[in-house]
């Protein structure tokens, strides 16, 4: 039987391995984390993360074939292939800080391969590393492996939040880098054999390892850019009345652009996008290509413009101060169906609204008081460390308040901020809720999921991103 092992249990660990146990029934995989509470919660009813389909899957699998255990280095000793998929932070520190990756995980990840390991082993990553990661990894490796065969594999997950396992049964396509040595060669066969279970074998795609570390970079990097060319856009639109919507249906409707991924919203988030591009960015200049590096770091710019506008917006409508007004915040995680609040641009608008003395009364149907707290306290890339270690702020911030209701949040509010596209937040009682706030009413809509003309005939000031202004907001001003 076949053996693969998994050290990482998080967002890509958990549902990547979960889909491999379901497809594959002879392959025995084991998930290991150094987080206990992480394992025990994988072990529960209660799963650490919310992934639609999750549950069913590892329900099937799991005590089968598909083991969670905090004994990594058992685990590892007995696998045939060790995939790797633990975090890889933003340097905070030292060299390349606030850009290059800090592989401090993955380098202790691969010494304890090392170490433990009695047997051939096939190294995949899984987590998304810098071009040339292989190579250092491979190097740890062969210089600590007491004579045993390791082949470093590249298979960057290309899998999104909210549609995991949707997009993990059916992938648009699986990337496998490897070296173009024989061994390298048959390394890519084993792996290619575990996804050809289910995956059409021309979806499967091998390259050559750096070409695999790239392109996840560089999919990331034209993903995010969509988002930033359509957020522009969104500016010049409130500017001269177009309609970003209707720009972006006629944009999309030619084939060679395509219509997804054209949304104008308060910004992209999540854990990839940003800390993808900045390690991008990172690369050419090391690379000596600071035109290349310039070009992309633009896409985080106009990210952070367009939450700071968002900002601007909200508090220039509302007499140019939000100090001691109750503003309800619907929405926290980073998009719907996921409870993952990572880069969230809600932390950002938080944390600009309570900088101008709000008080915020906030509502996600996955996100808890504690987390929420935690984003709004902790320092800028402290969250991409294993949960044991990240810096835990002494107190909580008291002009935020976290409740489990819309209609609660909105209670008293003098304005509404929809962060997260959520269904529910398309279908709540507006008439009630607007009957319940502070007058004039205000909703500033990060996402373009409310009906404008019924929320203005209730009676509310409405903003959405990229629509043509209402009368109240024509003369404020939204630059940053
Ligand atoms: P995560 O933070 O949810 O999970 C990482 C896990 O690794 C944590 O549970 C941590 O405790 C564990 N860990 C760290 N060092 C360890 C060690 N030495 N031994 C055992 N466990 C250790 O992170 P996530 O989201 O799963 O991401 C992992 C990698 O995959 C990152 O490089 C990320 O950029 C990449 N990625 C993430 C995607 C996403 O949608 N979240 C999509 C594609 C790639």
């Amino acid at each position: 039987m076949v053996k693969v092992c998994c050290i990482g249990a998080g967002y890509v660990g958990g549902p990547t391995m979960a889909v491999i146990a379901l497809k594959c029934p002879e392959i025995e995989v084991a998930v290991v984390d150094i987080s206990v509470s992480r394992i025990n919660a994988w072990n529960s009813d209660a799963l650490p993360i919310y992934e639609p389909g999750l549950d069913e899957v590892v329900k099937q699998c799991r005590g089968k074939n598909l083991f969670f255990s905090t004994d990594v280095e058992k685990h590892v000793s007995e696998a045939d292939i060790v995939f790797v998929s633990v975090n890889t932070p933003t340097k905070t520190q030292g060299l390349g800080a606030g850009k290059a990756a800090d592989l401090t995980y993955w380098e202790s990840a691969a010494r304890m391969i090392a170490d433990v390991s009695k047997s051939d082993k096939i190294v995949v990553e899984k987590s998304t590393v810098p071009v040339k990661t292989a190579e250092a990894i491979e190097k740890i490796l062969t210089h600590n492996s007491k004579g045993i065969n390791f082949q470093i594999l590249s298979n960057p997950e290309f899998l999104a939040e909210g549609t995991a396992i949707e997009d993990l049964f059916q992938p648009d396509r699986v990337l496998i880098g490897g070296r173009e040595t024989p061994e390298g060669q048959k390394a890519i066969e084993a792996l290619r054999d575990v996804y050809a279970h289910w995956v059409p074998v021309d979806r499967i795609i091998c390259t050559n390892l750096w070409s695999a570390e790239l392109s996840k970079l560089a999919a990331n990097a034209f993903l995010a850019q969509r988002i930033s060319s359509v957020n522009a856009m969104s500016a010049l639109c409130e500017a001269t009345g177009a309609d970003v919507s209707q720009v972006s249906h006629a944009v999309g409707k030619d084939t060679r652009i395509g219509p997804k991924f054209l949304n104008a919203s308060v910004g992209f988030g999540g854990s990839c996008f940003q800390k993808d591009i900045l390690n991008l960015v990172y690369i050419c200049e090391c690379n000596g290509l600071p035109e290349v590096a310039n070009y992309w770091k633009q896409v985080i710019k106009v990210n952070d413009y367009q939450k700071t506008r968002f900002v601007n917006r909200i508090v220039s409508s509302m007499f140019n101060t939000v100090s001691g007004k109750k503003i309800a915040i619907l929405g926290f995680a980073f998009k719907k169906d996921t409870g993952d609040t990572r880069e969230t641009p809600a932390i950002d608008v938080c944390k600009g609204l309570l900088g101008d003395k709000a008080r915020l009364s906030i509502y996600d149907p996955q996100v808890n008081e504690e987390q929420i707290q935690r984003d709004l306290s902790m320092k800028k890339f402290d969250w991409d460390h294993p949960l044991h270690l990240q810096p835990m702020s002494p107190s909580s911030i008291k002009q935020v308040s976290v409740v489990w209701d819309a209609y609660a949040a909105t209670k008293d509010a003098h304005g509404i901020c929809i962060l997260t596209e959520w269904d529910e937040f398309k279908t709540l009682d507006y008439q009630k809720i607007y009957d319940n706030m502070q007058k004039p009413a205000f909703v500033f809509d990060g996402r373009n999921i409310a009906d404008v003309a019924k929320l203005r005939e209730i009676g509310f000031i409405v903003y959405s991103i990229g629509k043509p202004l209402d009368p109240w907001l024509k003369d404020m001003p939204a630059v940053a």
